[in-house]
């Protein structure tokens, strides 16, 4: 592996963002979000982003960011749950790091994305919606280098066992 990064990919709501920001204060580590990242840069939301130039100018600017931003070390970066999609996304993130894939059962993701309006895929019957996506991406998240399911699990005990898979030195 060329950077020491670390890579967490998974579907929305398996809660990339929270185990992401807890890895980083363990390590001393950079936290990224990629998602923020692209909002900042775009000086919109996420759903805004969508609404007015649509899903591939988003997929555009979201292989861009998370490119550049994988040109340094020592990050734990949360990227969002399409980001896997592309094949050179997910061969940047090979490259460039640990990749975890974060899952979780339908029902948790059903209760912990339904608290936020900002997921534009996510729009109309929210179960509807979870379940016919989590069928499209049910073999997306497999390339990583290894897979934690978050569902029983606390922030804390998914952070440790991170922090066993593999020789992150804070
Ligand atoms: C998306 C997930 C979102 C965000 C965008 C598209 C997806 O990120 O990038 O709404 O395609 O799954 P989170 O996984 O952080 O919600």
């Amino acid at each position: 592996m060329r950077r020491r990064n670390v890579i967490l990919v998974g579907f929305m709501g398996t809660g990339k963002s929270t185990v992401g920001k807890l890895l980083a204060k363990r390590l001393g580590w950079t936290f990224i979000d990629m998602d923020e990242r692209i909002e900042k840069e775009q000086r919109m939301p996420i759903r805004e982003l969508f609404r007015i130039h649509g899903e591939s100018y988003f997929r555009d600017l979201e292989t861009k960011a998370l490119s550049a931003q994988l040109d340094a070390d020592q990050q734990i970066v949360a990227t969002g749950g399409g980001a896997v999609l592309a094949e050179e996304n997910r061969s940047c993130m090979l490259d460039n790091g640990w990749v975890i894939a974060l899952t979780a059962n339908p029902d948790t993701i059903i209760s912990r994305v339904s608290r936020d309006q900002n997921r534009p895929l996510l729009q109309g019957n929210l179960q509807e919606r979870v379940n016919t996506l989590l069928e499209e991406r049910k073999h997306a998240y497999e390339f990583a280098h290894v897979t934690i399911d978050t569902t029983h699990l606390n922030t804390d005990q998914i952070v440790d066992l991170i922090l066993q898979t593999n020789t992150l030195e804070p």
